[in-house]
């Protein structure tokens, strides 16, 4: 018996079956599905004339439609995995990404190295109870002179070339000055370091600059001998680079300090064998610093028999060079993008 022998039914079925094959997307193969399957669909129609039929040709026929129904219905299913999978195949031929392709770079700005060590360097000296304390860029010559123990006539003046405002101020020429502001407005006992920005008036060249940074140590309490300023500048200089350093103490002349001292490190650079940075000495001068002058106690109103204290003057540029093993001061503040994208 041939499986389909109606002749109507046949046709059907072979055109469903080109179509299916033909069809381009799932909207056009639901499409056909509804025009073979559907309720008014040709295939449906053919059942519907199973009651026409004489009895025993039903039988044949119902099973003949049955078959086409399948057949179509498989037909339909085997097109409609292929053309999802040629979908998946298009997809991917058109819109991969190659997530192995590095990003693009987002261009970040960062601080510049004076600012990161000053950061630092407020966070080893606060974990140590010092306060950070600030003052303004224009100063009385009060504060950075006269209470400093610097008089008008004091040849010391001549270590610092000034920038005189014209109503008698001037642009500060260290950061010591802000010890008398702070002094004047805390009693002792206290700590405390001022980091700023500080101006002489000055060629520049690659070791001179007339705007750098330095930042100024103070603590005053009862006792305050020089063992304890050896163990803070020994903790600070630790903390800074990371390990311990080798230090020595040579008399210093400042006037706010008696005792003042420059204290050198071991050079980094070479070990202390002596190098072109160290000019073939093995040290370099860091810090200046002293026990603070019973004179300047006396400016700000503290008894110098009851109360004693420490300074010291880091220099910030240079020590961000000694970090960098950078040759020229100039550099800082160039405006040179390239300097500081460095770090
Ligand atoms: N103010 C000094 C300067 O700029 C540096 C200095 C020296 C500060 C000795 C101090 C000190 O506190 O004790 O040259």
């Amino acid at each position: 018996m041939s499986a389909i022998s109606d002749q109507t039914l046949k046709s059907v079925l072979e055109s469903a079956i080109s179509r299916v094959a033909e069809a381009r997307d799932a909207k056009e193969l639901d499409e056909i599905r509804v025009a073979f399957l559907g309720k008014k669909g040709l295939v449906t129609e053919q059942m519907k004339r199973l009651g026409t039929l004489p009895p025993e040709e039903r039988k044949t026929f119902g099973a003949q439609v049955n078959e086409a129904k399948n057949g179509v219905e498989d037909a339909i299913k085997k097109r409609g995995a292929e053309l999802e999978s040629l979908r998946y195949a298009d997809l991917a031929e058109k819109e991969w990404i190659d997530v192995t392709v590095p990003g693009e770079p987002v261009k970040r700005g960062h601080l510049n190295p004076i600012s990161q060590i000053q950061y630092e360097l407020e966070d080893i000296f606060t974990s140590l109870g010092f306060a950070v304390v600030d003052g303004p860029h224009v100063e009385t010559e009060f504060n950075n002179f006269e209470a400093l123990n610097i008089p008008a006539d004091h040849p010391a003046r001549d270590m610092q070339d000034t920038f005189w405002t014209e109503d008698g101020n001037l642009l500060r020429t260290h950061t010591s000055c802000m010890q008398i502001r702070a002094m004047q407005r805390m009693k002792p006992p206290m700590r405390l370091i001022a980091p700023g920005r500080v101006f002489r008036y000055e060629a520049t060249d690659a070791s001179h600059e007339n705007t750098f940074y330095q930042m100024e140590g103070l603590m005053i309490d009862r006792n305050i001998s020089v063992s304890n300023l050896i163990h803070f500048m020994k903790t600070l200089l630790r903390e800074i680079f990371k390990r311990d350093v080798k230090i020595r103490l040579r008399p210093g002349y400042f006037p706010f300090v008696e005792p003042g001292f420059e204290l050198d490190i071991n050079c980094l650079i070479c070990g202390g064998s002596g190098c072109p940075v160290c000019k073939q000495s093995g040290w370099v001068e860091l810090l200046p610093c002293g026990l603070v002058h019973p004179n300047v106690l006396k400016n700000v109103g503290i008894d110098p028999s009851e109360f004693t204290g420490f300074a010291f003057g880091l220099g910030l540029n240079r020590l961000v060079m000694m970090r960098y093993g950078i040759d020229d001061i100039r550099h800082f503040l160039s405006g040179d993008v390239r300097f500081v994208e460095q770090f």
